[in-house]
């Protein structure tokens, strides 16, 4: 039974300002909109006449093709701006490219920036409502929803559930927004990672913390591969990529020497060989593919909420 028919909030910023209430909210039209996209005609018109710009100032793959597929599949128009190809090479600032932008009369932002807060800073000096895409090391929060959807899809409920993250947590935004709306949800949360990268305040996130990848995935019911985030590592955080397969890389002989085998996750780009190897991600443990089309159902509904509390949408 849901307990409210609205978003206690006008953007999507991070799951931290967000209710229980709020994710079963999004959930519930998630399974709407998943019914939806499944059918032959796959199109509703809820966001007619709604203008939705996808401003990625970092590459993206799944994330930028979800949102702009979810956009269309409700009907909204879309324009996509990527910082690689455009003025902001001739030192034009992001508000400036920002408010160029909505001159043109945009009424939803979804926004995937290197630094963390530039959601939440975008979000005082505009007035169309922001979906954070991925800002940085801070919060990747329509990851975290499509990556509990998933898990309430295959587990019935997440109350007390384990679920483990394992790898790169300290430069991870998917590792922290899970943190938040797996507890919010009830379950139990671990992380799993060589203590190079985990960041300083783990403790103080109410977690289980295992250095021991076995003894991880023997606690679990799902385990969340996370990639080694070179691109935000400024020095060498463990002796070699070798070590840390050998050490924390998800292999078919590590799962099979489990009493249970848990589901697998991992939010992608995956690298093969390292944190996961292609036998573990290709296998029926294996819940990867169910995440990126999950991962479209959610955006709709996340978008549809957003704009319900702005616009009569339809
Ligand atoms: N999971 C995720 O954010 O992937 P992309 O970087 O490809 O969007």
């Amino acid at each position: 039974m849901l307990k409210s028919t609205e978003l206690s909030t006008n953007n999507l910023l991070g799951i931290k300002d967000l209710t229980p209430d709020d994710i079963h909210l999004i959930f519930y039209w998630t399974k709407q909109f998943k019914e939806i996209i499944n059918r032959p005609i796959k199109k509703v018109p809820s966001l007619r006449d709604i203008t939705i710009a996808n401003l990625f100032f970092e590459n993206s793959t799944r994330t930028r093709l979800s949102f702009e597929l979810a956009e269309k599949r409700l009907s909204a128009d879309v324009i996509n701006f990527a910082a690689s190809s455009s003025s902001l090479s001739k030192g034009e600032s992001l508000v400036d490219t920002i408010k160029n932008i909505l001159a043109m009369k945009v009424d939803l932002v979804v926004l995937r920036h290197p630094e963390p807060g530039s959601a939440k800073f975008l979000s005082k000096h505009i007035d169309a409502q922001i979906i954070n895409a991925g800002d940085g090391t801070h919060e990747h929060p329509t990851q975290a929803l499509l990556d509990a959807f998933s898990i309430q899809e295959k587990l019935n409920d997440l109350k007390n559930k384990k679920i483990v993250i394992i790898g790169d947590i300290s430069h991870s935004r998917v590792a922290i927004s899970n943190i938040y709306c797996l507890q919010k949800l009830g379950a139990k949360v671990a992380v799993c990672g060589p203590q190079s990268l985990m960041p300083r305040n783990i403790y103080s996130l109410n977690v289980e913390v295992f250095d021991d990848v076995i003894k991880a995935l023997e606690w679990a019911d799902v385990a969340n591969i996370l990639r080694v985030q070179h691109e935000r590592m400024d020095r060498s955080y463990f002796p070699s990529i070798r070590e840390y397969h050998m050490r924390y890389g998800i292999t078919m002989e590590k799962m099979l020497s489990l009493n249970e085998i848990p589901l697998i996750m991992h939010p992608g780009p995956i690298n093969r060989g390292v944190e996961l190897s292609s036998e573990v991600a290709d296998s029926k443990y294996s819940i990867i593919l169910d995440q990126v089309q999950n991962g479209v159902a959610v955006r709709m509904s996340v978008l549809y909420l957003l704009a319900s509390k702005s616009k009569n949408v339809q």
